[in-house]
């Protein structure tokens, strides 16, 4: 049974008071707070299971090893990887595209070669493609969405040319809440013998994420928004790409031999692991997933589903409001604005109301362009939230409306 109350204990930081009044947490797109669990598990590692891994023979350092290993295996059964090989730890969906761009972008393009994205794209899934473009004169192709926020896939199946290399979308637009058909996404581009990098940071907190499934061929997403550490994330790739794709950083870790001659090149998944990771993280993203799925990503789904529609039957009654992104699948994100206010002046007054949401263009400015605004408000929903705070949020925006004569 999902009982939010029973949730709630789990993650102590829910109890904060900011400003003297109970914090409201909307911000959960940007990071999800951590269940005390996670919190424990990286006490432990330090205090208990510290020692560099993959490099000592002795205990602890074996002890670290199987914990860190076990968790790439965690992350493999999490997404339905078919090897734990396929299995990149990097620092967050940030890294895990630069290092797509930069390795893939080397091994397989060219002057003159095509890579498509998506007008709702993060700014971390398109300026990794335009450095790129000072090493090779790639061309971005962009897909474009509709009133409603839903990617134009009649305009997508026209994009490709024989000099599409790549594929590169959000599975969850990060401000519109869109849940992109990244399964049909991958079916069209496969029918080109295109390849496809789904960015799941907005994906993995809220739906289940099957790779193989999806039949992706790169899949990347960030711990701390899967309700685990900061500074760790993960990228899936099929091994047929992981293989032939030259290294991103060099350094210890990913090499079997050096010598100031030649250097050969460690096999999967170290060859792109460069340096000592960050084992302790990485057992506490395992801890997170854990407790993800012991609650279950359907209810999770289900439950964040009746907060979303709450928010949103209760906003479309205040006047002047506009929200952004009405995708008949949607994620738990609502962004908007109400005629005559400023979105930032909007996201302060919640804030001292002790309502936290984030305010501007959420590292996504070309949407903001096609929506011809500068940014947004977006509260954003976790599976901890409850329909109480989505009656303090409309209180609170219509409370604002109010200060400013908007009613
Ligand atoms: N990408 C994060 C967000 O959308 C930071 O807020």
């Amino acid at each position: 049974m999902f009982d939010v109350n029973q949730i709630r204990k789990d993650f102590p930081i829910l109890d904060s008071q900011v400003y003297g009044k109970p914090l409201v947490y909307l911000d959960n797109s940007a990071t999800t707070q951590k269940p005390l669990c996670v919190v424990e598990k990286l006490t432990d590692g330090y205090l208990h299971h510290n020692a560099n891994v993959h490099r000592g023979v002795h205990f602890l350092s074996q002890d670290a090893t199987d914990l860190h290993e076990g968790s790439r295996r965690r992350m493999q059964t999490f997404i339905n990887a078919a090897s734990s090989d396929e299995i990149i730890f990097t620092r967050g969906t940030t890294e895990s595209i630069n290092l797509v761009a930069s390795s893939f972008g080397e091994t397989f393009l060219q002057d003159g070669d095509e890579v498509i994205v998506s007008a709702m794209e993060h700014h971390s899934n398109i300026v990794p493609w335009q450095l790129f473009q000072q090493r090779r004169k790639i061309v971005l192709k962009v897909i474009p969405f509709n009133d409603l926020g839903e990617l134009d896939m009649d305009v997508y199946a026209q994009l490709f040319t024989e000099r599409t290399k790549l594929v590169s979308v959000t599975h969850v637009s990060n401000v519109l809440g869109t849940v992109n058909p990244v399964k049909e996404i991958i079916r069209i581009a496969h029918s080109h013998q295109v390849p496809v990098l789904v960015d799941g940071a907005q994906s993995t907190p809220h739906l289940k994420v099957d790779v193989q499934d999806l039949d992706a061929d790169f899949l990347v997403f960030s711990g701390h928004k899967v309700y685990g550490p900061t500074g760790v994330g993960v990228l899936y790739g099929k091994r047929q790409w992981l293989e032939q794709m030259v290294p991103y950083q060099g350094g210890g870790e990913m090499i079997q031999s050096v010598s100031f001659e030649k250097t050969t090149f460690n096999e999967l998944p170290y060859k792109f692991e460069a340096g000592t990771p960050d084992f302790i993280s990485t057992v506490g993203l395992a801890t997170a997933i854990d407790y993800v799925e012991s609650i279950g990503l359907g209810e999770i789904a289900q439950y964040e589903q009746q907060l979303l529609d709450y928010a949103t039957e209760q906003f479309q009654q205040i006047p002047g409001m506009r929200i952004f992104g009405q995708a008949h699948h949607k994620s738990a994100v609502l962004s908007f604005l109400v005629d005559g206010i400023h979105h930032y002046d909007m996201g302060l007054l919640l804030d001292k109301m002790g309502i936290a949401v984030r305010t501007g263009h959420h590292c996504a400015q070309p949407l903001m362009q096609s929506l011809g605004i500068e940014g947004t408000v977006r509260a954003s929903f976790s599976f901890y939230n409850t329909m109480e705070e989505v009656d303090k949020l409309v209180a609170g925006v219509k409370r604002v409306c109010g200060m400013f004569g908007v009613k």
